[in-house]
């Protein structure tokens, strides 16, 4: 049985209510990446003034830091429609030929884990995205025959986890690529303020901070850490969060300094004392927990790679001495 993490990046039920509430809706109320925030800008400026479509945008980055919510931003920014669906959900090339026939003009078309669409699938989107035309094929055998449909201008907007899973056609039709990267500590304060004034909470400023500074640089552990955080703060306290209050309930919730919780210190803990500290495979490791390879290596490992816990070698994944020390445990010797 694979253990089930209390506080995982990836997005739960619960989330999806309060992310609803929570996502901002336009350019200027999104937090941080500011890389990415100020080309956008010049880009959706640009083509709202030529009166175009933007062009294909692929955002990729670890779950959580808010790529499904810059696609709806680039939708209301440009003031058209969004239609949303993902890779995993597109089975036939048919399917996707419906959906991009079906939009109007200006469109957003949002595939969310993009690097699963399928071969043929993918194979769709091709003269889609270069010419806005698809190729029907009619007929059977002998007598088959292609014809060509005309698209409306559109937008493609992409979002994967794991950019290195794309396909080098795929990739090379967007024009716009914008990394997510881990928030600071500093931004994800002004988030967890602004996601309190929304949900009517009361936090302090150091409050804010030690929540900020344990939630592993993810929008959407900060937020889910502050309702739970927030419950407690209302039948233990007096309702305000304030340090002691969020120091308090994140220890009981078992988030550590860092923001790791038990299945992070449980990796580390396995590569230290059952593997020597590494290096170890993947997927050797992630049989000793009982996880999936792929869940490791895109939900875990990316964070604890940030923080230097955790090195990628050629021969596997090392724990690094900062890991070491924060288990509480000695380095071997040479
Ligand atoms: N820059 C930001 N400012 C404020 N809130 C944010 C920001 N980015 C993300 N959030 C919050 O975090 C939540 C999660 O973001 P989002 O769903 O866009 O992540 P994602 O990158 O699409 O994740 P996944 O890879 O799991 O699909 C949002 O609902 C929003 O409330
Ligand atoms: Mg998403």
């Amino acid at each position: 049985m694979p253990v089930k993490r209390k506080i995982t990046t990836e997005a739960t039920v619960e989330d999806k209510k309060i992310e609803q509430s929570l996502r901002p809706q336009m350019l200027s109320d999104y937090i941080g990446q500011e890389k990415t925030k100020a080309n956008l800008k010049v880009y959706i400026e640009a083509a709202k003034q030529r009166g175009d479509a933007l062009d294909h945008v692929l955002f990729y980055g670890p779950p959580g830091l808010g790529k499904t919510t810059l696609a709806g931003i680039i939708a209301n920014e440009m003031g058209t429609h969004i239609r949303v669906t993902s890779g995993p959900a597109i089975e036939k090339p048919g399917e996707m030929a419906a959906i991009l026939n079906n939009l109007q003009p200006g469109d957003i078309l949002f595939v969310d884990e993009i690097h699963r669409l399928n071969r043929q699938v993918e194979e769709v989107l091709y003269p889609a995205m270069e010419d806005f035309a698809i190729d029907i094929v009619i007929g059977k055998g002998a007598a088959a025959r292609s014809i060509r449909l005309e698209l409306p201008q559109f937008t493609l907007v992409g979002a994967t986890t794991r950019p290195g899973m794309l396909t080098a056609p795929l990739r090379d039709r967007f024009g716009v690529i914008g990394h997510l990267e881990y928030y600071s500590p500093e931004e994800l304060m002004e988030i967890v303020t602004r996601s309190a004034g929304l949900l009517d909470v009361e936090i302090d400023e150091k409050g804010a901070m030690q929540l900020a500074r344990r939630s592993r640089g993810t929008p959407r552990l900060a937020n889910r850490l502050l309702k739970r955080i927030r419950d407690f703060a209302q039948v233990r306290y007096d309702g305000v969060i304030t340090e002691a209050v969020a120091c308090d309930a994140l220890d009981l919730l078992d988030v550590d300094q860092y923001g790791l919780e038990m299945l992070d210190r449980r990796i580390l803990e396995t590569m230290i004392v059952k593997f020597g500290g590494g290096p170890v495979g993947l997927e050797t490791l992630a049989a000793s927990i009982g996880e999936d390879p792929g869940t490791i290596e895109d939900v875990y490992e990316p964070y604890l790679l940030k923080i230097g816990f955790l090195n990628r070698t050629p021969r596997g994944r090392m724990a690094s001495p900062a890991a070491y020390r924060h288990l509480g445990l000695e380095p071997e010797e040479g």
